[in-house]
């Protein structure tokens, strides 16, 4: 009986001794990232973004302004696939190596991403309501407060200086 209680004790302190020696490796990431953030905003958000604006607003012509809006069922389609794909393209920068930290407490890449989504999502029900003024509002602001946003704090601070 004795002995029985001592080999449990040995073996309990072996595996707590095996477990303090290996250190934690980090678990093998679900995600495959090795799309550079460059490619990321040069050929899924930043066309996708390009084309979301073209959708409405206003031009004018030697007739007087014109307003800009989808033509067609299959346009308005199109709008909302894209302001959808936006939408999705924000968990593409919320995948953990993905997120950039200027220190510790830094949250702001999620932040302006979050807003990013926010606003994609209110253009997408704008796009619903076929309201062009909203879409053409939204759209600027996505522009103005998110893309710019983040590369104002993460990109523009580390291009090369000329
Ligand atoms: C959460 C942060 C973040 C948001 C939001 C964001 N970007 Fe970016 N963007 C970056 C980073 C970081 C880079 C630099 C990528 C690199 O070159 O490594 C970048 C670079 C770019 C580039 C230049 C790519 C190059 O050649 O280096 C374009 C164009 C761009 N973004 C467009 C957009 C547009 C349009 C939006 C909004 C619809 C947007 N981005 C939203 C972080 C962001």
């Amino acid at each position: 009986m004795r002995m029985k209680s001592l080999t449990i004790l040995v073996c309990a302190g072996l595996a707590l001794a095996a477990c303090s020696v290996s250190t934690p490796s980090p678990a093998p990431s679900q995600f495959n990232t090795t799309t550079s953030m460059a490619d990321v905003m040069n050929r899924i958000i930043d066309p996708v973004a390009q084309r979301m604006l073209r959708r409405s607003g206003s031009i004018d012509t030697a007739e007087g302004t014109k307003t800009i809006l989808p033509a067609s069922d299959a346009e308005w389609q199109l709008a909302e696939n894209e302001a959808t794909i936006l939408i999705e393209s924000g968990n593409l920068l919320l995948i953990p190596s993905r997120i950039k930290k200027l220190d510790d407490k830094d949250t702001d890449w999620v932040k302006y991403t979050n807003l990013m989504v926010q606003l994609a999502q209110e253009e997408r029900a704008a796009i619903i309501a076929k309201d062009g003024d909203k879409m053409f509002d939204i759209g600027a602001k996505i522009w103005d407060e998110a893309c710019t946003g983040c590369h104002k704090k993460y990109v523009i601070p580390t291009l090369p200086r000329s």
